[in-house]
């Protein structure tokens, strides 16, 4: 098989300093890209700076003989998400690939989470996102090429007791990225997500010390790496990485029911239906809203 290579191809990635981002920055940049290592070098919880993580990641690149720039803003302000393109742009001329990977935690239950605990979640992760993937887009449009991986969570997906900051976060980045996808797909752009399992300064705390070892970042970094490469065609899907485990998570609508709308629709139906209403064995994947708004269009008046 071909060796997937990134020569002359430049790459960003957020939150590169360290953890999953720091295996991302080494494989691309091992690989041929020049790569922006975006790092804010904040505490777990978003608080303070320091140059130094993004700074020993450019060190290691260059050391092994590849290119990379360090770059120190936060991903989570409009003016300051452009200027880590605009890096990228300045300093190697274009951008092909960006990886939105910074992140935060501020776990709380709800009835305890402060709105400075949810806004900065927010800000940091689906904010962030938004604002760089605008700013690259615009420059990806322009040279009709480029490859976008955002990240989200199984807290987003699934549900976590004290995130409810977080999975609203990860699973508006979801979102957002089926809906980039549609509107890079005449410009050769493609937008996926990652939902990463790692052992990483996020998640220390909450995963078993033995565990750790057998969920390194760099079994994560392939997978994400692939959805960057040139060769692959994969555009708004989720992918779940994690320990050597790579699986496609999508998310699927039963085929339901279809009561007559012309006649009255009661809350009694509703609930003689509920089985029928909740069943997944045809559940079906559609690729765009307009797809699943068809399909409930030429459904009515079945039953
Ligand atoms: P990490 O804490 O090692 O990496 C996150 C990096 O983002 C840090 O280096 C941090 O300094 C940087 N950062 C934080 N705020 C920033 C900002 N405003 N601007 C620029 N950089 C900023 O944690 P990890 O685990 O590598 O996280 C990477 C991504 O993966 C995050 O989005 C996280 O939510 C997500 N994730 C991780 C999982 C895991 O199992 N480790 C599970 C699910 C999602």
């Amino acid at each position: 098989m071909e060796k997937t290579c990134f020569d002359g191809q430049v790459a960003v990635i957020t939150g590169g300093g360290g953890g999953l981002g720091k295996a991302y920055a080494l494989l691309l940049a091992g690989r041929g890209a020049k790569v922006v290592v975006n790092d804010l070098g904040g505490s777990f919880d978003g608080q303070g700076a320091d140059p130094t993580p993004a700074q020993l990641v450019v060190d290691k690149i260059k050391a092994a003989g590849g290119e990379a720039l360090a770059n120190y803003d936060s991903v989570a302000e409009w003016e300051s998400a452009q200027r880590i393109i605009q890096s990228a742009v300045d300093n190697f001329g274009r951008i092909d690939i960006l990886i939105n990977n910074a992140g935060i935690l501020r776990d709380k239950s709800l009835h305890k989470m402060q709105i400075e605990d949810y806004q900065k979640v927010i800000a940091v992760h689906l904010d962030g996102t938004f604002f760089c993937t605008k700013a690259a887009f615009s420059n990806m449009k322009e040279q009709a090429y480029g490859r976008i991986v955002s990240t989200a969570s199984a807290a987003g997906l699934y549900g976590n007791f004290g995130q409810v900051n977080y999975g609203a976060a990860k699973m508006g980045i979801a979102g957002m990225m089926n809906c980039v996808a549609q509107e890079g797909a005449r410009s050769r752009i493609n937008a996926n997500t990652i939902v990463p399992t790692a052992g990483t300064r996020l998640t220390f705390t909450v995963m078993p010390e033995d565990a750790i070892g057998k969920v390194k970042p760099e079994y994560v970094a392939p997978l994400v790496a692939w959805l960057c490469s040139e060769g692959c065609s994969e555009s708004g899907q989720i992918f779940s990485a994690g320990g050597g485990y790579y699986s496609r998570v999508a998310v699927v609508e039963g085929s339901g029911v279809a009561l007559d709308p012309d006649k009255e629709i009661t809350i009694e139906m509703i609930a003689k239906n509920s089985d029928k209403i909740k069943d997944l064995k045809e559940a079906r994947e559609f690729y765009s809203a307009m797809e699943q708004a068809g399909t409930i269009l030429s459904g009515m008046n079945k039953e």
